[in-house]
């Protein structure tokens, strides 16, 4: 059984529907599923998946307090042992975007592995939006197949 941990955060509902697109597309190719809030997920969490999606709201340019809390807490307690997990990212957006490259850069310094192209949402995922997040979650689960 492939584990997939998504982890994210939303003060309106936007990046909350985002994740649970993609935790469907991840289930849809029969994945388990641990989808929590970055405030929620800690470091074991972490270390037992076998694939993370990572998902935020661009506030200010940047991943929200929330996410980036789990990124602070976790480094230290998993440096070195998830050096190549496979990872995917989603954004959701009002117009900028930019907060993506706050994401990719702190995966990057985890050392995960980018397995697909993160995708961007403006604003509430439209029904266009929700095929490309759940598709993000079939390639992360094929990913860990490999
Ligand atoms: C405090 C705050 C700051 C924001 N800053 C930006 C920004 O810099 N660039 C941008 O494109 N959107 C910005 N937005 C819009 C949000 O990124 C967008 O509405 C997002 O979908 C909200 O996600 P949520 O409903 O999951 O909280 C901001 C929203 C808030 C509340």
């Amino acid at each position: 059984m492939v584990n997939v941990l998504i982890v994210y955060y939303s003060l309106g509902s936007n990046t909350k529907t985002a994740a649970e697109a993609v935790a469907e597309g991840c289930r849809e190719k029969g994945a388990e599923v641990v989808l929590k809030t970055g405030t929620e997920a800690n470091e074991n969490d972490l270390l037992k998946c076998d694939g993370i999606a990572v998902g935020t709201p661009d506030y200010f340019s940047y991943m929200a307090g929330g996410l980036k809390d789990f990124f602070d807490r976790t480094f230290y307690p998993t440096q070195g042992n998830v050096t190549g997990k496979p990872y995917v990212a989603f954004v959701t957006h009002g117009g900028g975007g930019r907060a993506i490259k706050s994401v990719e850069s702190i995966c990057n310094s985890f050392k995960f592995k980018k397995v697909a192209e993160s995708v961007l949402v403006k604003n509430r995922p439209s029904e266009h939006d929700i095929i490309k997040l759940k598709e993000l979650g079939h390639a992360l689960v094929a990913a860990i197949k490999r």
